[in-house]
């Protein structure tokens, strides 16, 4: 067991435990999207995707705990890596100016990051916390929440800070879990890309499609 804890102390093992929270993160994203989506086909296609999704109650449950020990441990290890990074730039700048491994991705990669957990939170408040009624579904919060221009500018910055973490996270973790071998980085590279894109994409459109047109 002491080797286990041993490995998640070093760097390598940090990453590695980024690598598969961040990989739990991508499915759920994948599956929320998806599911948002039906917003397009209206009311009733929406509710009844709720109403399907809250039927496998033990399945959410589950899904639900994963998903908060997945944050805890993706927010504490990627502080602690920023932390330990920032440290080991200020001794090296005393020696030469740019440290090897860093590049616009990575860096922003804390940035991101904590504009996605400051929107989680106010997400979770909004939706996840909503008082719904027969009267006032699911449907009609999240109507009422993108009626507001300032919620729409609020997912829209969401939307890109998700695109930016994704399009760097996604090649990251196929490094951390050891699978970037040269003859498929640059296919993973560009799969990372095409998600970032569809997912920015997907959260940005809902929002500005439900404002101009419910
Ligand atoms: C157009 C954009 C979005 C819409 C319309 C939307 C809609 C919703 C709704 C309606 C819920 C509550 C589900 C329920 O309890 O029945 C929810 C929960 C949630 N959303 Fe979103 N969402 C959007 C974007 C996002 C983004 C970008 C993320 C992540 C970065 C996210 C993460 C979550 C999480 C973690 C939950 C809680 C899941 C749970 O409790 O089972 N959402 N969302």
């Amino acid at each position: 067991m002491n080797w286990f804890i041993e490995t998640f102390r070093t760097s390598i093992g940090k990453k590695l435990l980024m690598a598969i929270t961040g990989l739990g993160f991508l499915g759920f994203i994948a599956m929320h999207l998806m599911g948002n989506l039906t917003l397009f086909a209206g009311r009733d296609a929406f509710l009844a995707y709720v109403e399907a999704l809250h039927g496998l109650e033990a399945f959410i449950l589950v899904a639900e705990i994963g998903l908060l020990v997945f944050a805890i441990i993706h927010v504490f290890m990627g502080l602690t890596l920023y932390l330990a990074n920032n440290n080991a730039r200020k001794v090296r700048y005393a020696v030469q100016k740019s440290g090897g491994g860093r590049n616009i991705g990575s860096a922003t990669m804390p940035y991101t990051g904590l504009v996605i957990l400051l929107f989680l939170i106010l997400h979770l408040n909004n939706f996840s916390f909503a008082d719904v009624s027969d009267d006032r579904t699911i449907y009609e919060v999240v109507t009422a929440t993108f009626a507001s221009l300032g919620y729409v500018v609020i997912y829209l910055v969401a939307a890109v800070a998700l695109a930016i973490h994704i399009r760097h996270g996604f090649w990251s973790l196929f490094q951390s879990l050891g699978l970037n071998h040269d003859k498929y980085m640059p296919a993973i590279r560009k799969i990372g890309i095409a998600f970032a894109v569809v997912v920015g994409a997907g959260f940005a459109l809902i929002p500005i499609y439900l404002n101009l047109t419910v």
